[in-house]
């Protein structure tokens, strides 16, 4: 309530809240009336409640709820503005089925008539937003970590080199050159392996393109890589539209995954060695946190031996490797370019069948 400057009292008209802009939401929220029926529900909480917005309007919150009691008293005390947004933790049982554990904060958002915003989040979600951001965090560190490191390691190499060339000039007996030359393959092989590393600093080269001219180019590099080895087999969604991104960045991501696949299969002597590019049209996805209506799936799947156990939940950090003379930089790089596009990069493996799973957003 405000005063005008001389007159009675006005009440200010409280804001609108807008459905459409709830819709957008990627958690899943309902909107209850002062007898707590639902007046609204997003699209992610009918997945969650299992039912539609239609289905469910009217009706009374309490019936996809378990353990009444303690919603009730928690509703009805926010309702009665007791504290301004709280959270706790509760279950809900969507059609009586078995109770999943959700954290439940609920808000008030109008007075008269009284209505609660109620957003809900299923704990095992909780725990995973919180665990891909510790990942995130964690290897945002190490990359600066490593960042720094191949600066550091790079610099005195050139001086290294060329020093080892001056040396070799001077040298009275040819026999002797076997050792200059050792510093000199192995300088280069450090500068090359430092330059992969400081890559994906570089600004990318932005433009519009189709991901199935980007297949396409991995398909062909890895026929002339490990010709008649591997089988490449092609699934497109043709309908697919265009993308806007640094084209090469995405050759090298998805080129990196299939030329892993490649050598899994090559180094096992799978029989019928194949791997499939596999792309669909995903809708109404979240990835990082972030709803899209639209985005591109694409798997790169494999029939090898699967991942080494002993490194599939590190395989995306820099430097582990599960081959021998492989420098762990391939998956690295492929998760940060992804991330560049804003899009995300999954895998499941097990003996027989190894899928990444890649999805991006579309305009
Ligand atoms: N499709 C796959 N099948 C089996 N193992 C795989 C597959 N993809 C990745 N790996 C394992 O993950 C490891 C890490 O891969 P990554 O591409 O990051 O490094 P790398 O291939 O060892 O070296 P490079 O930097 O040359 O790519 C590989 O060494 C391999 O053991
Ligand atoms: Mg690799």
């Amino acid at each position: 309530m405000t005063r005008s400057p001389a007159g009675p009292p006005v009440t200010m008209p409280a804001p609108a809240l807008s459905y459409e802009g709830l819709d957008l939401l990627p958690a899943p929220v309902l909107l209850l009336d002062g007898d707590l029926a639902i007046v609204h529900v997003n699209p992610s909480a009918e997945v969650l409640i299992e039912s539609s917005l239609r289905a469910v309007r009217g009706h009374p919150v309490s019936q996809f709820l378990a353990g009444g009691g303690d919603w009730d008293v928690f509703l009805i005390e926010a309702l009665a503005g007791r504290w301004g947004s709280h959270t706790r933790e509760l279950s809900l049982s969507p059609h009586g089925r078995e109770a999943v554990p959700v954290s439940c904060t609920v808000t008030p958002v109008d007075a008269a008539p009284a209505r609660l915003l109620v957003e809900l989040r299923p704990l095992d979600q909780q725990r995973r937003i919180e665990r891909d951001e510790r990942l995130q965090e964690q290897s945002d560190a190490n990359r600066e970590l490593i960042r720094n490191l191949a600066h550091e390691i790079k610099n005195p190499l050139g001086g290294i080199r060329g020093a080892a060339q001056l040396l070799e000039g001077e040298l009275p007996d040819a026999s002797l050159r076997e050792y200059t030359q050792v510093i000199i393959k192995e300088s280069d092989r450090l500068r090359s392996l430092m330059d992969r590393m400081l890559a994906p600093h570089r600004p990318p080269n932005i433009s519009e393109f189709n991901i199935h001219e980007v297949l396409e180019r991995v398909r062909s590099l890895i026929a002339a890589e490990f010709p008649q080895r591997v089988l490449v087999i092609r699934d497109y969604d043709a309908s697919l539209p265009d993308l806007r991104g640094d084209k090469e960045r995405l050759i090298q991501a998805v080129l990196n995954i299939a030329r892993n696949a490649a050598e899994a299969l090559c180094a096992s002597d799978t029989p019928d060695a194949r791997i499939l590019l596999l792309t669909r049209v995903a809708r109404n996805v979240i990835i990082l946190k972030q709803r899209y209506r639209l985005a591109l799936e694409l798997h790169v799947q494999d029939n090898g031996p699967g991942i080494p156990e002993s490194i599939r939940e590190r395989m995306f950090y820099p430097l582990v490797s599960g081959r021998a003379g492989g420098s762990g930089l391939g998956l690295t790089l492929a998760q940060t370019f992804i991330a560049q596009h804003h899009g995300s990069i999954e895998c499941a493996s097990r003996p027989g069948e190894t899928r990444f799973t890649i999805l991006l957003p579309l305009p």
